[in-house]
């Protein structure tokens, strides 16, 4: 099947975390029309089995498919984590299937050969092991410290980040000595960019803290520009469709996408 340049991008989330890469994206590509879904029925994917998250992941790229979409991408850590591949061979040449992980691999791989990385991100993409194999074989000696750290949504979710308390959470976490003696911290989870000032400000002397939402925009950028698929209309139409919506969620958008946006629910699962 043939993909146009006019189709939108779909990218999907377990909720409104993944609209801090939609946001990049559109910074990046303002051209483009956005459908994005965010899986509020089903949030968080941190702490679900890898079974769960296939199976959502499948349903909501039928549903991008259903909405002509030219790329799926995969705005969420836990669902690139463990639903990627089985949604590249669902998709197959409909769409282009993305994911956040990748393009901070590439990163990696440029930059800190031979140096100790700090990854910290929820349960399930910790428990996968995905960058631990990807870092592995890039075979440049990179040793990567892992945290799961799972307060870290609830707390941003709930707005809870510029707090005493939420700082003293942030810190314990950074303090542990898993994550003792790193070049650099991969922020593991697209929720974690809302408290990227808090992060760097723990470490002295200064770190580099990798966001992977600027990387994964680049990266679907150079992919279009290479496919010649970047929309040359200049009338972009976004939506924003949530499988639950409440007014809460809509509220807490502001946080992510740095403007308030209407979200839509989504008739049906079918
Ligand atoms: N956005 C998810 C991720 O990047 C975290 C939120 C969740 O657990 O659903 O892993």
């Amino acid at each position: 099947m043939l993909i146009h340049a006019s189709q939108p991008i779909g990218i999907f989330d377990s909720g409104i975390g993944g609209l801090t890469v939609a946001r990049a994206l559109k910074n990046m590509l303002p051209n483009e029309s956005m459908i994005y879904f965010g899986d509020t029925a089903h949030l968080p994917y941190g702490d679900k089995s890898a079974a769960a998250i296939q199976a959502y992941s499948i349903k909501i790229g039928n549903i991008l498919l259903q909405k002509n979409c030219k790329v799926i991408l995969i705005a969420c850590n836990a669902a690139s984590a463990v639903a990627c591949d089985l949604l590249k061979e669902y998709v197959g040449r409909r769409a282009k299937v993305f994911n956040v992980i990748d393009p901070v691999i590439g990163y990696i791989r440029e930059r800190f050969a031979r140096q100790s990385i700090g990854l910290i991100a929820t349960k399930r993409t910790i428990q996968s092991g995905v960058y631990a194999r990807k870092i592995k074989a890039l075979q440049l000696g990179i040793q990567l410290k892992s945290l799961a750290t799972p307060l870290l949504v609830p707390l941003i979710e709930e707005r809870f980040v510029k707090e005493e308390i939420s700082q003293e959470i942030v810190y314990d976490y950074l303090k542990k000595p898993q994550l003792g003696h790193i070049h650099a911290l991969i922020l593991g989870c697209t929720h974690y960019p809302v408290i990227k000032k808090q992060i760097e400000s723990f470490y002295q002397p200064k770190i580099e803290v990798i966001d992977g939402a600027k990387l994964t925009a680049a990266s679907l950028k150079a992919f279009l520009i290479d496919k010649q698929l970047v929309n040359p209309s200049e009338h972009a139409e976004d939506h924003f469709i949530v499988s639950d919506y409440t007014t809460d969620f809509e509220q807490a958008t502001r946080l992510f996408f740095n403007k308030k946006v209407r979200l839509t629910q989504l008739p049906s699962w079918d």
